[in-house]
């Protein structure tokens, strides 16, 4: 049952931090209202440009880049933002209490067929005592995290939201424009028989990943003794919301495809917030080999191998790789 509970009115929240999230979702809607316009708007397609991670841009993730970008940098509430987009993080207010991490639109090759994109985004505070806006103030664990997200531009548009005390699920009332209270505490079953991987990538990952999932395939002719399906949205955002609606175990696991990459995924604004929601559902988010939230970040736009979801089911992927 919908409830109207303006973005975020929780009891020991900061009311500051709220403020902020808020800002942050009047771009959201921005966003969500040019996606739906699609053609119509005539910002689908690609620049002639490629990101600092050498993809190329979207139309799309520029204009949302911009969106918010401009809306917490004029808020004065933010010290400096780092994006998938900006090469290096961009200074806001002196007297800005807080970092914001984004990928403001996450899965972009999705965008030109009309499926699903997302925004994720990852809120920590300026370590105490600092002044100025440095890359060094962003370099904290996901541990440190106040706040994180994402906002799933679907059939409806949804924010997933965890301050530390569970996930909640808001849903867009385009009638009010305001995000309605649709789910006051999700969790992530223990137990699933549905995987998200790139399967096309299968001879370039490491021997424990191959095996895990040669026995997911192997079903219930396999020593896994049941059947597994498998989902592949190539958006996490996506994939990550099927994992928290309905279970299931996600990965981007480390592949030698690339010597010079062997990750694909982004830590402090795809990982880090994502690992914060699933672990708040009650899920498991790891390396392969550690808590992806513990990582000591070296550098802003660092990629790290993913495993998250069920609790059970990522757990049973971790003991291959010991
Ligand atoms: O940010 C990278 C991303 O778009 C993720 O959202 C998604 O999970 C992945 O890349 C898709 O990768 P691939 O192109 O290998 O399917």
């Amino acid at each position: 049952m919908q409830r109207f509970v303006p973005v975020l009115r929780q009891d020991n929240v900061d009311p500051q931090l709220i403020s902020l999230i808020n800002t942050l979702m009047a771009a959201c809607k921005e966003i969500s209202f040019r996606l739906h316009q699609g053609e119509l708007a005539g910002i689908l397609g690609s620049t002639l440009d490629e990101n600092i991670q050498g993809e190329t841009q979207k139309k799309l993730d520029i204009i949302s880049n911009q969106l918010i970008k401009d809306i917490l940098l004029e808020s004065g509430q933010v010290r400096a933002i780092a994006s998938e987009e900006e090469d290096t993080i961009v200074a806001g207010s002196e007297n800005g209490r807080y970092l914001v991490c984004f990928d403001p639109l996450d899965g972009s090759s999705n965008i030109d067929i009309n499926s699903l994109v997302g925004t994720i985004f990852s809120i920590m505070e300026v370590p105490e005592g600092q002044t100025g806006a440095t890359e060094e103030m962003f370099l904290q664990p996901g541990t440190a995290q106040v706040a994180a997200g994402y906002v799933l531009y679907g059939a409806s548009t949804q924010l997933a939201l965890t301050t530390g005390d569970g996930v909640r699920l808001f849903t867009l009332d385009n009638t009010i424009g305001e995000f309605l209270l649709t789910q006051e505490r999700m969790s992530i079953t223990q137990e699933t028989a549905e995987f998200a991987i790139n399967m096309s990538n299968q001879r370039f990952w490491e021997p424990a990943m191959q095996d895990y999932i040669a026995d997911l395939l192997a079903g219930e002719t396999g020593s896994r003794d049941k059947n597994f399906n498998m989902r592949w949205i190539a958006a996490m955002v996506g994939d990550v919301h099927r994992v928290l609606c309905r279970g299931g175990i996600f990965t981007y696991p480390t592949d030698n495809k690339n010597p010079n990459k062997p990750y694909k995924l982004r830590l402090m604004y795809e990982a880090n917030p994502m690992s914060f929601l699933v672990e708040q559902a009650g899920g498991v988010s790891s390396t392969g080999y550690e808590r992806i939230m513990e990582i000591n970040p070296q550098e802003i736009h660092q990629r790290v191998a993913v495993i998250l979801g069920s609790k059970n089911e990522v757990n049973t992927c971790l003991s291959y790789h010991k």
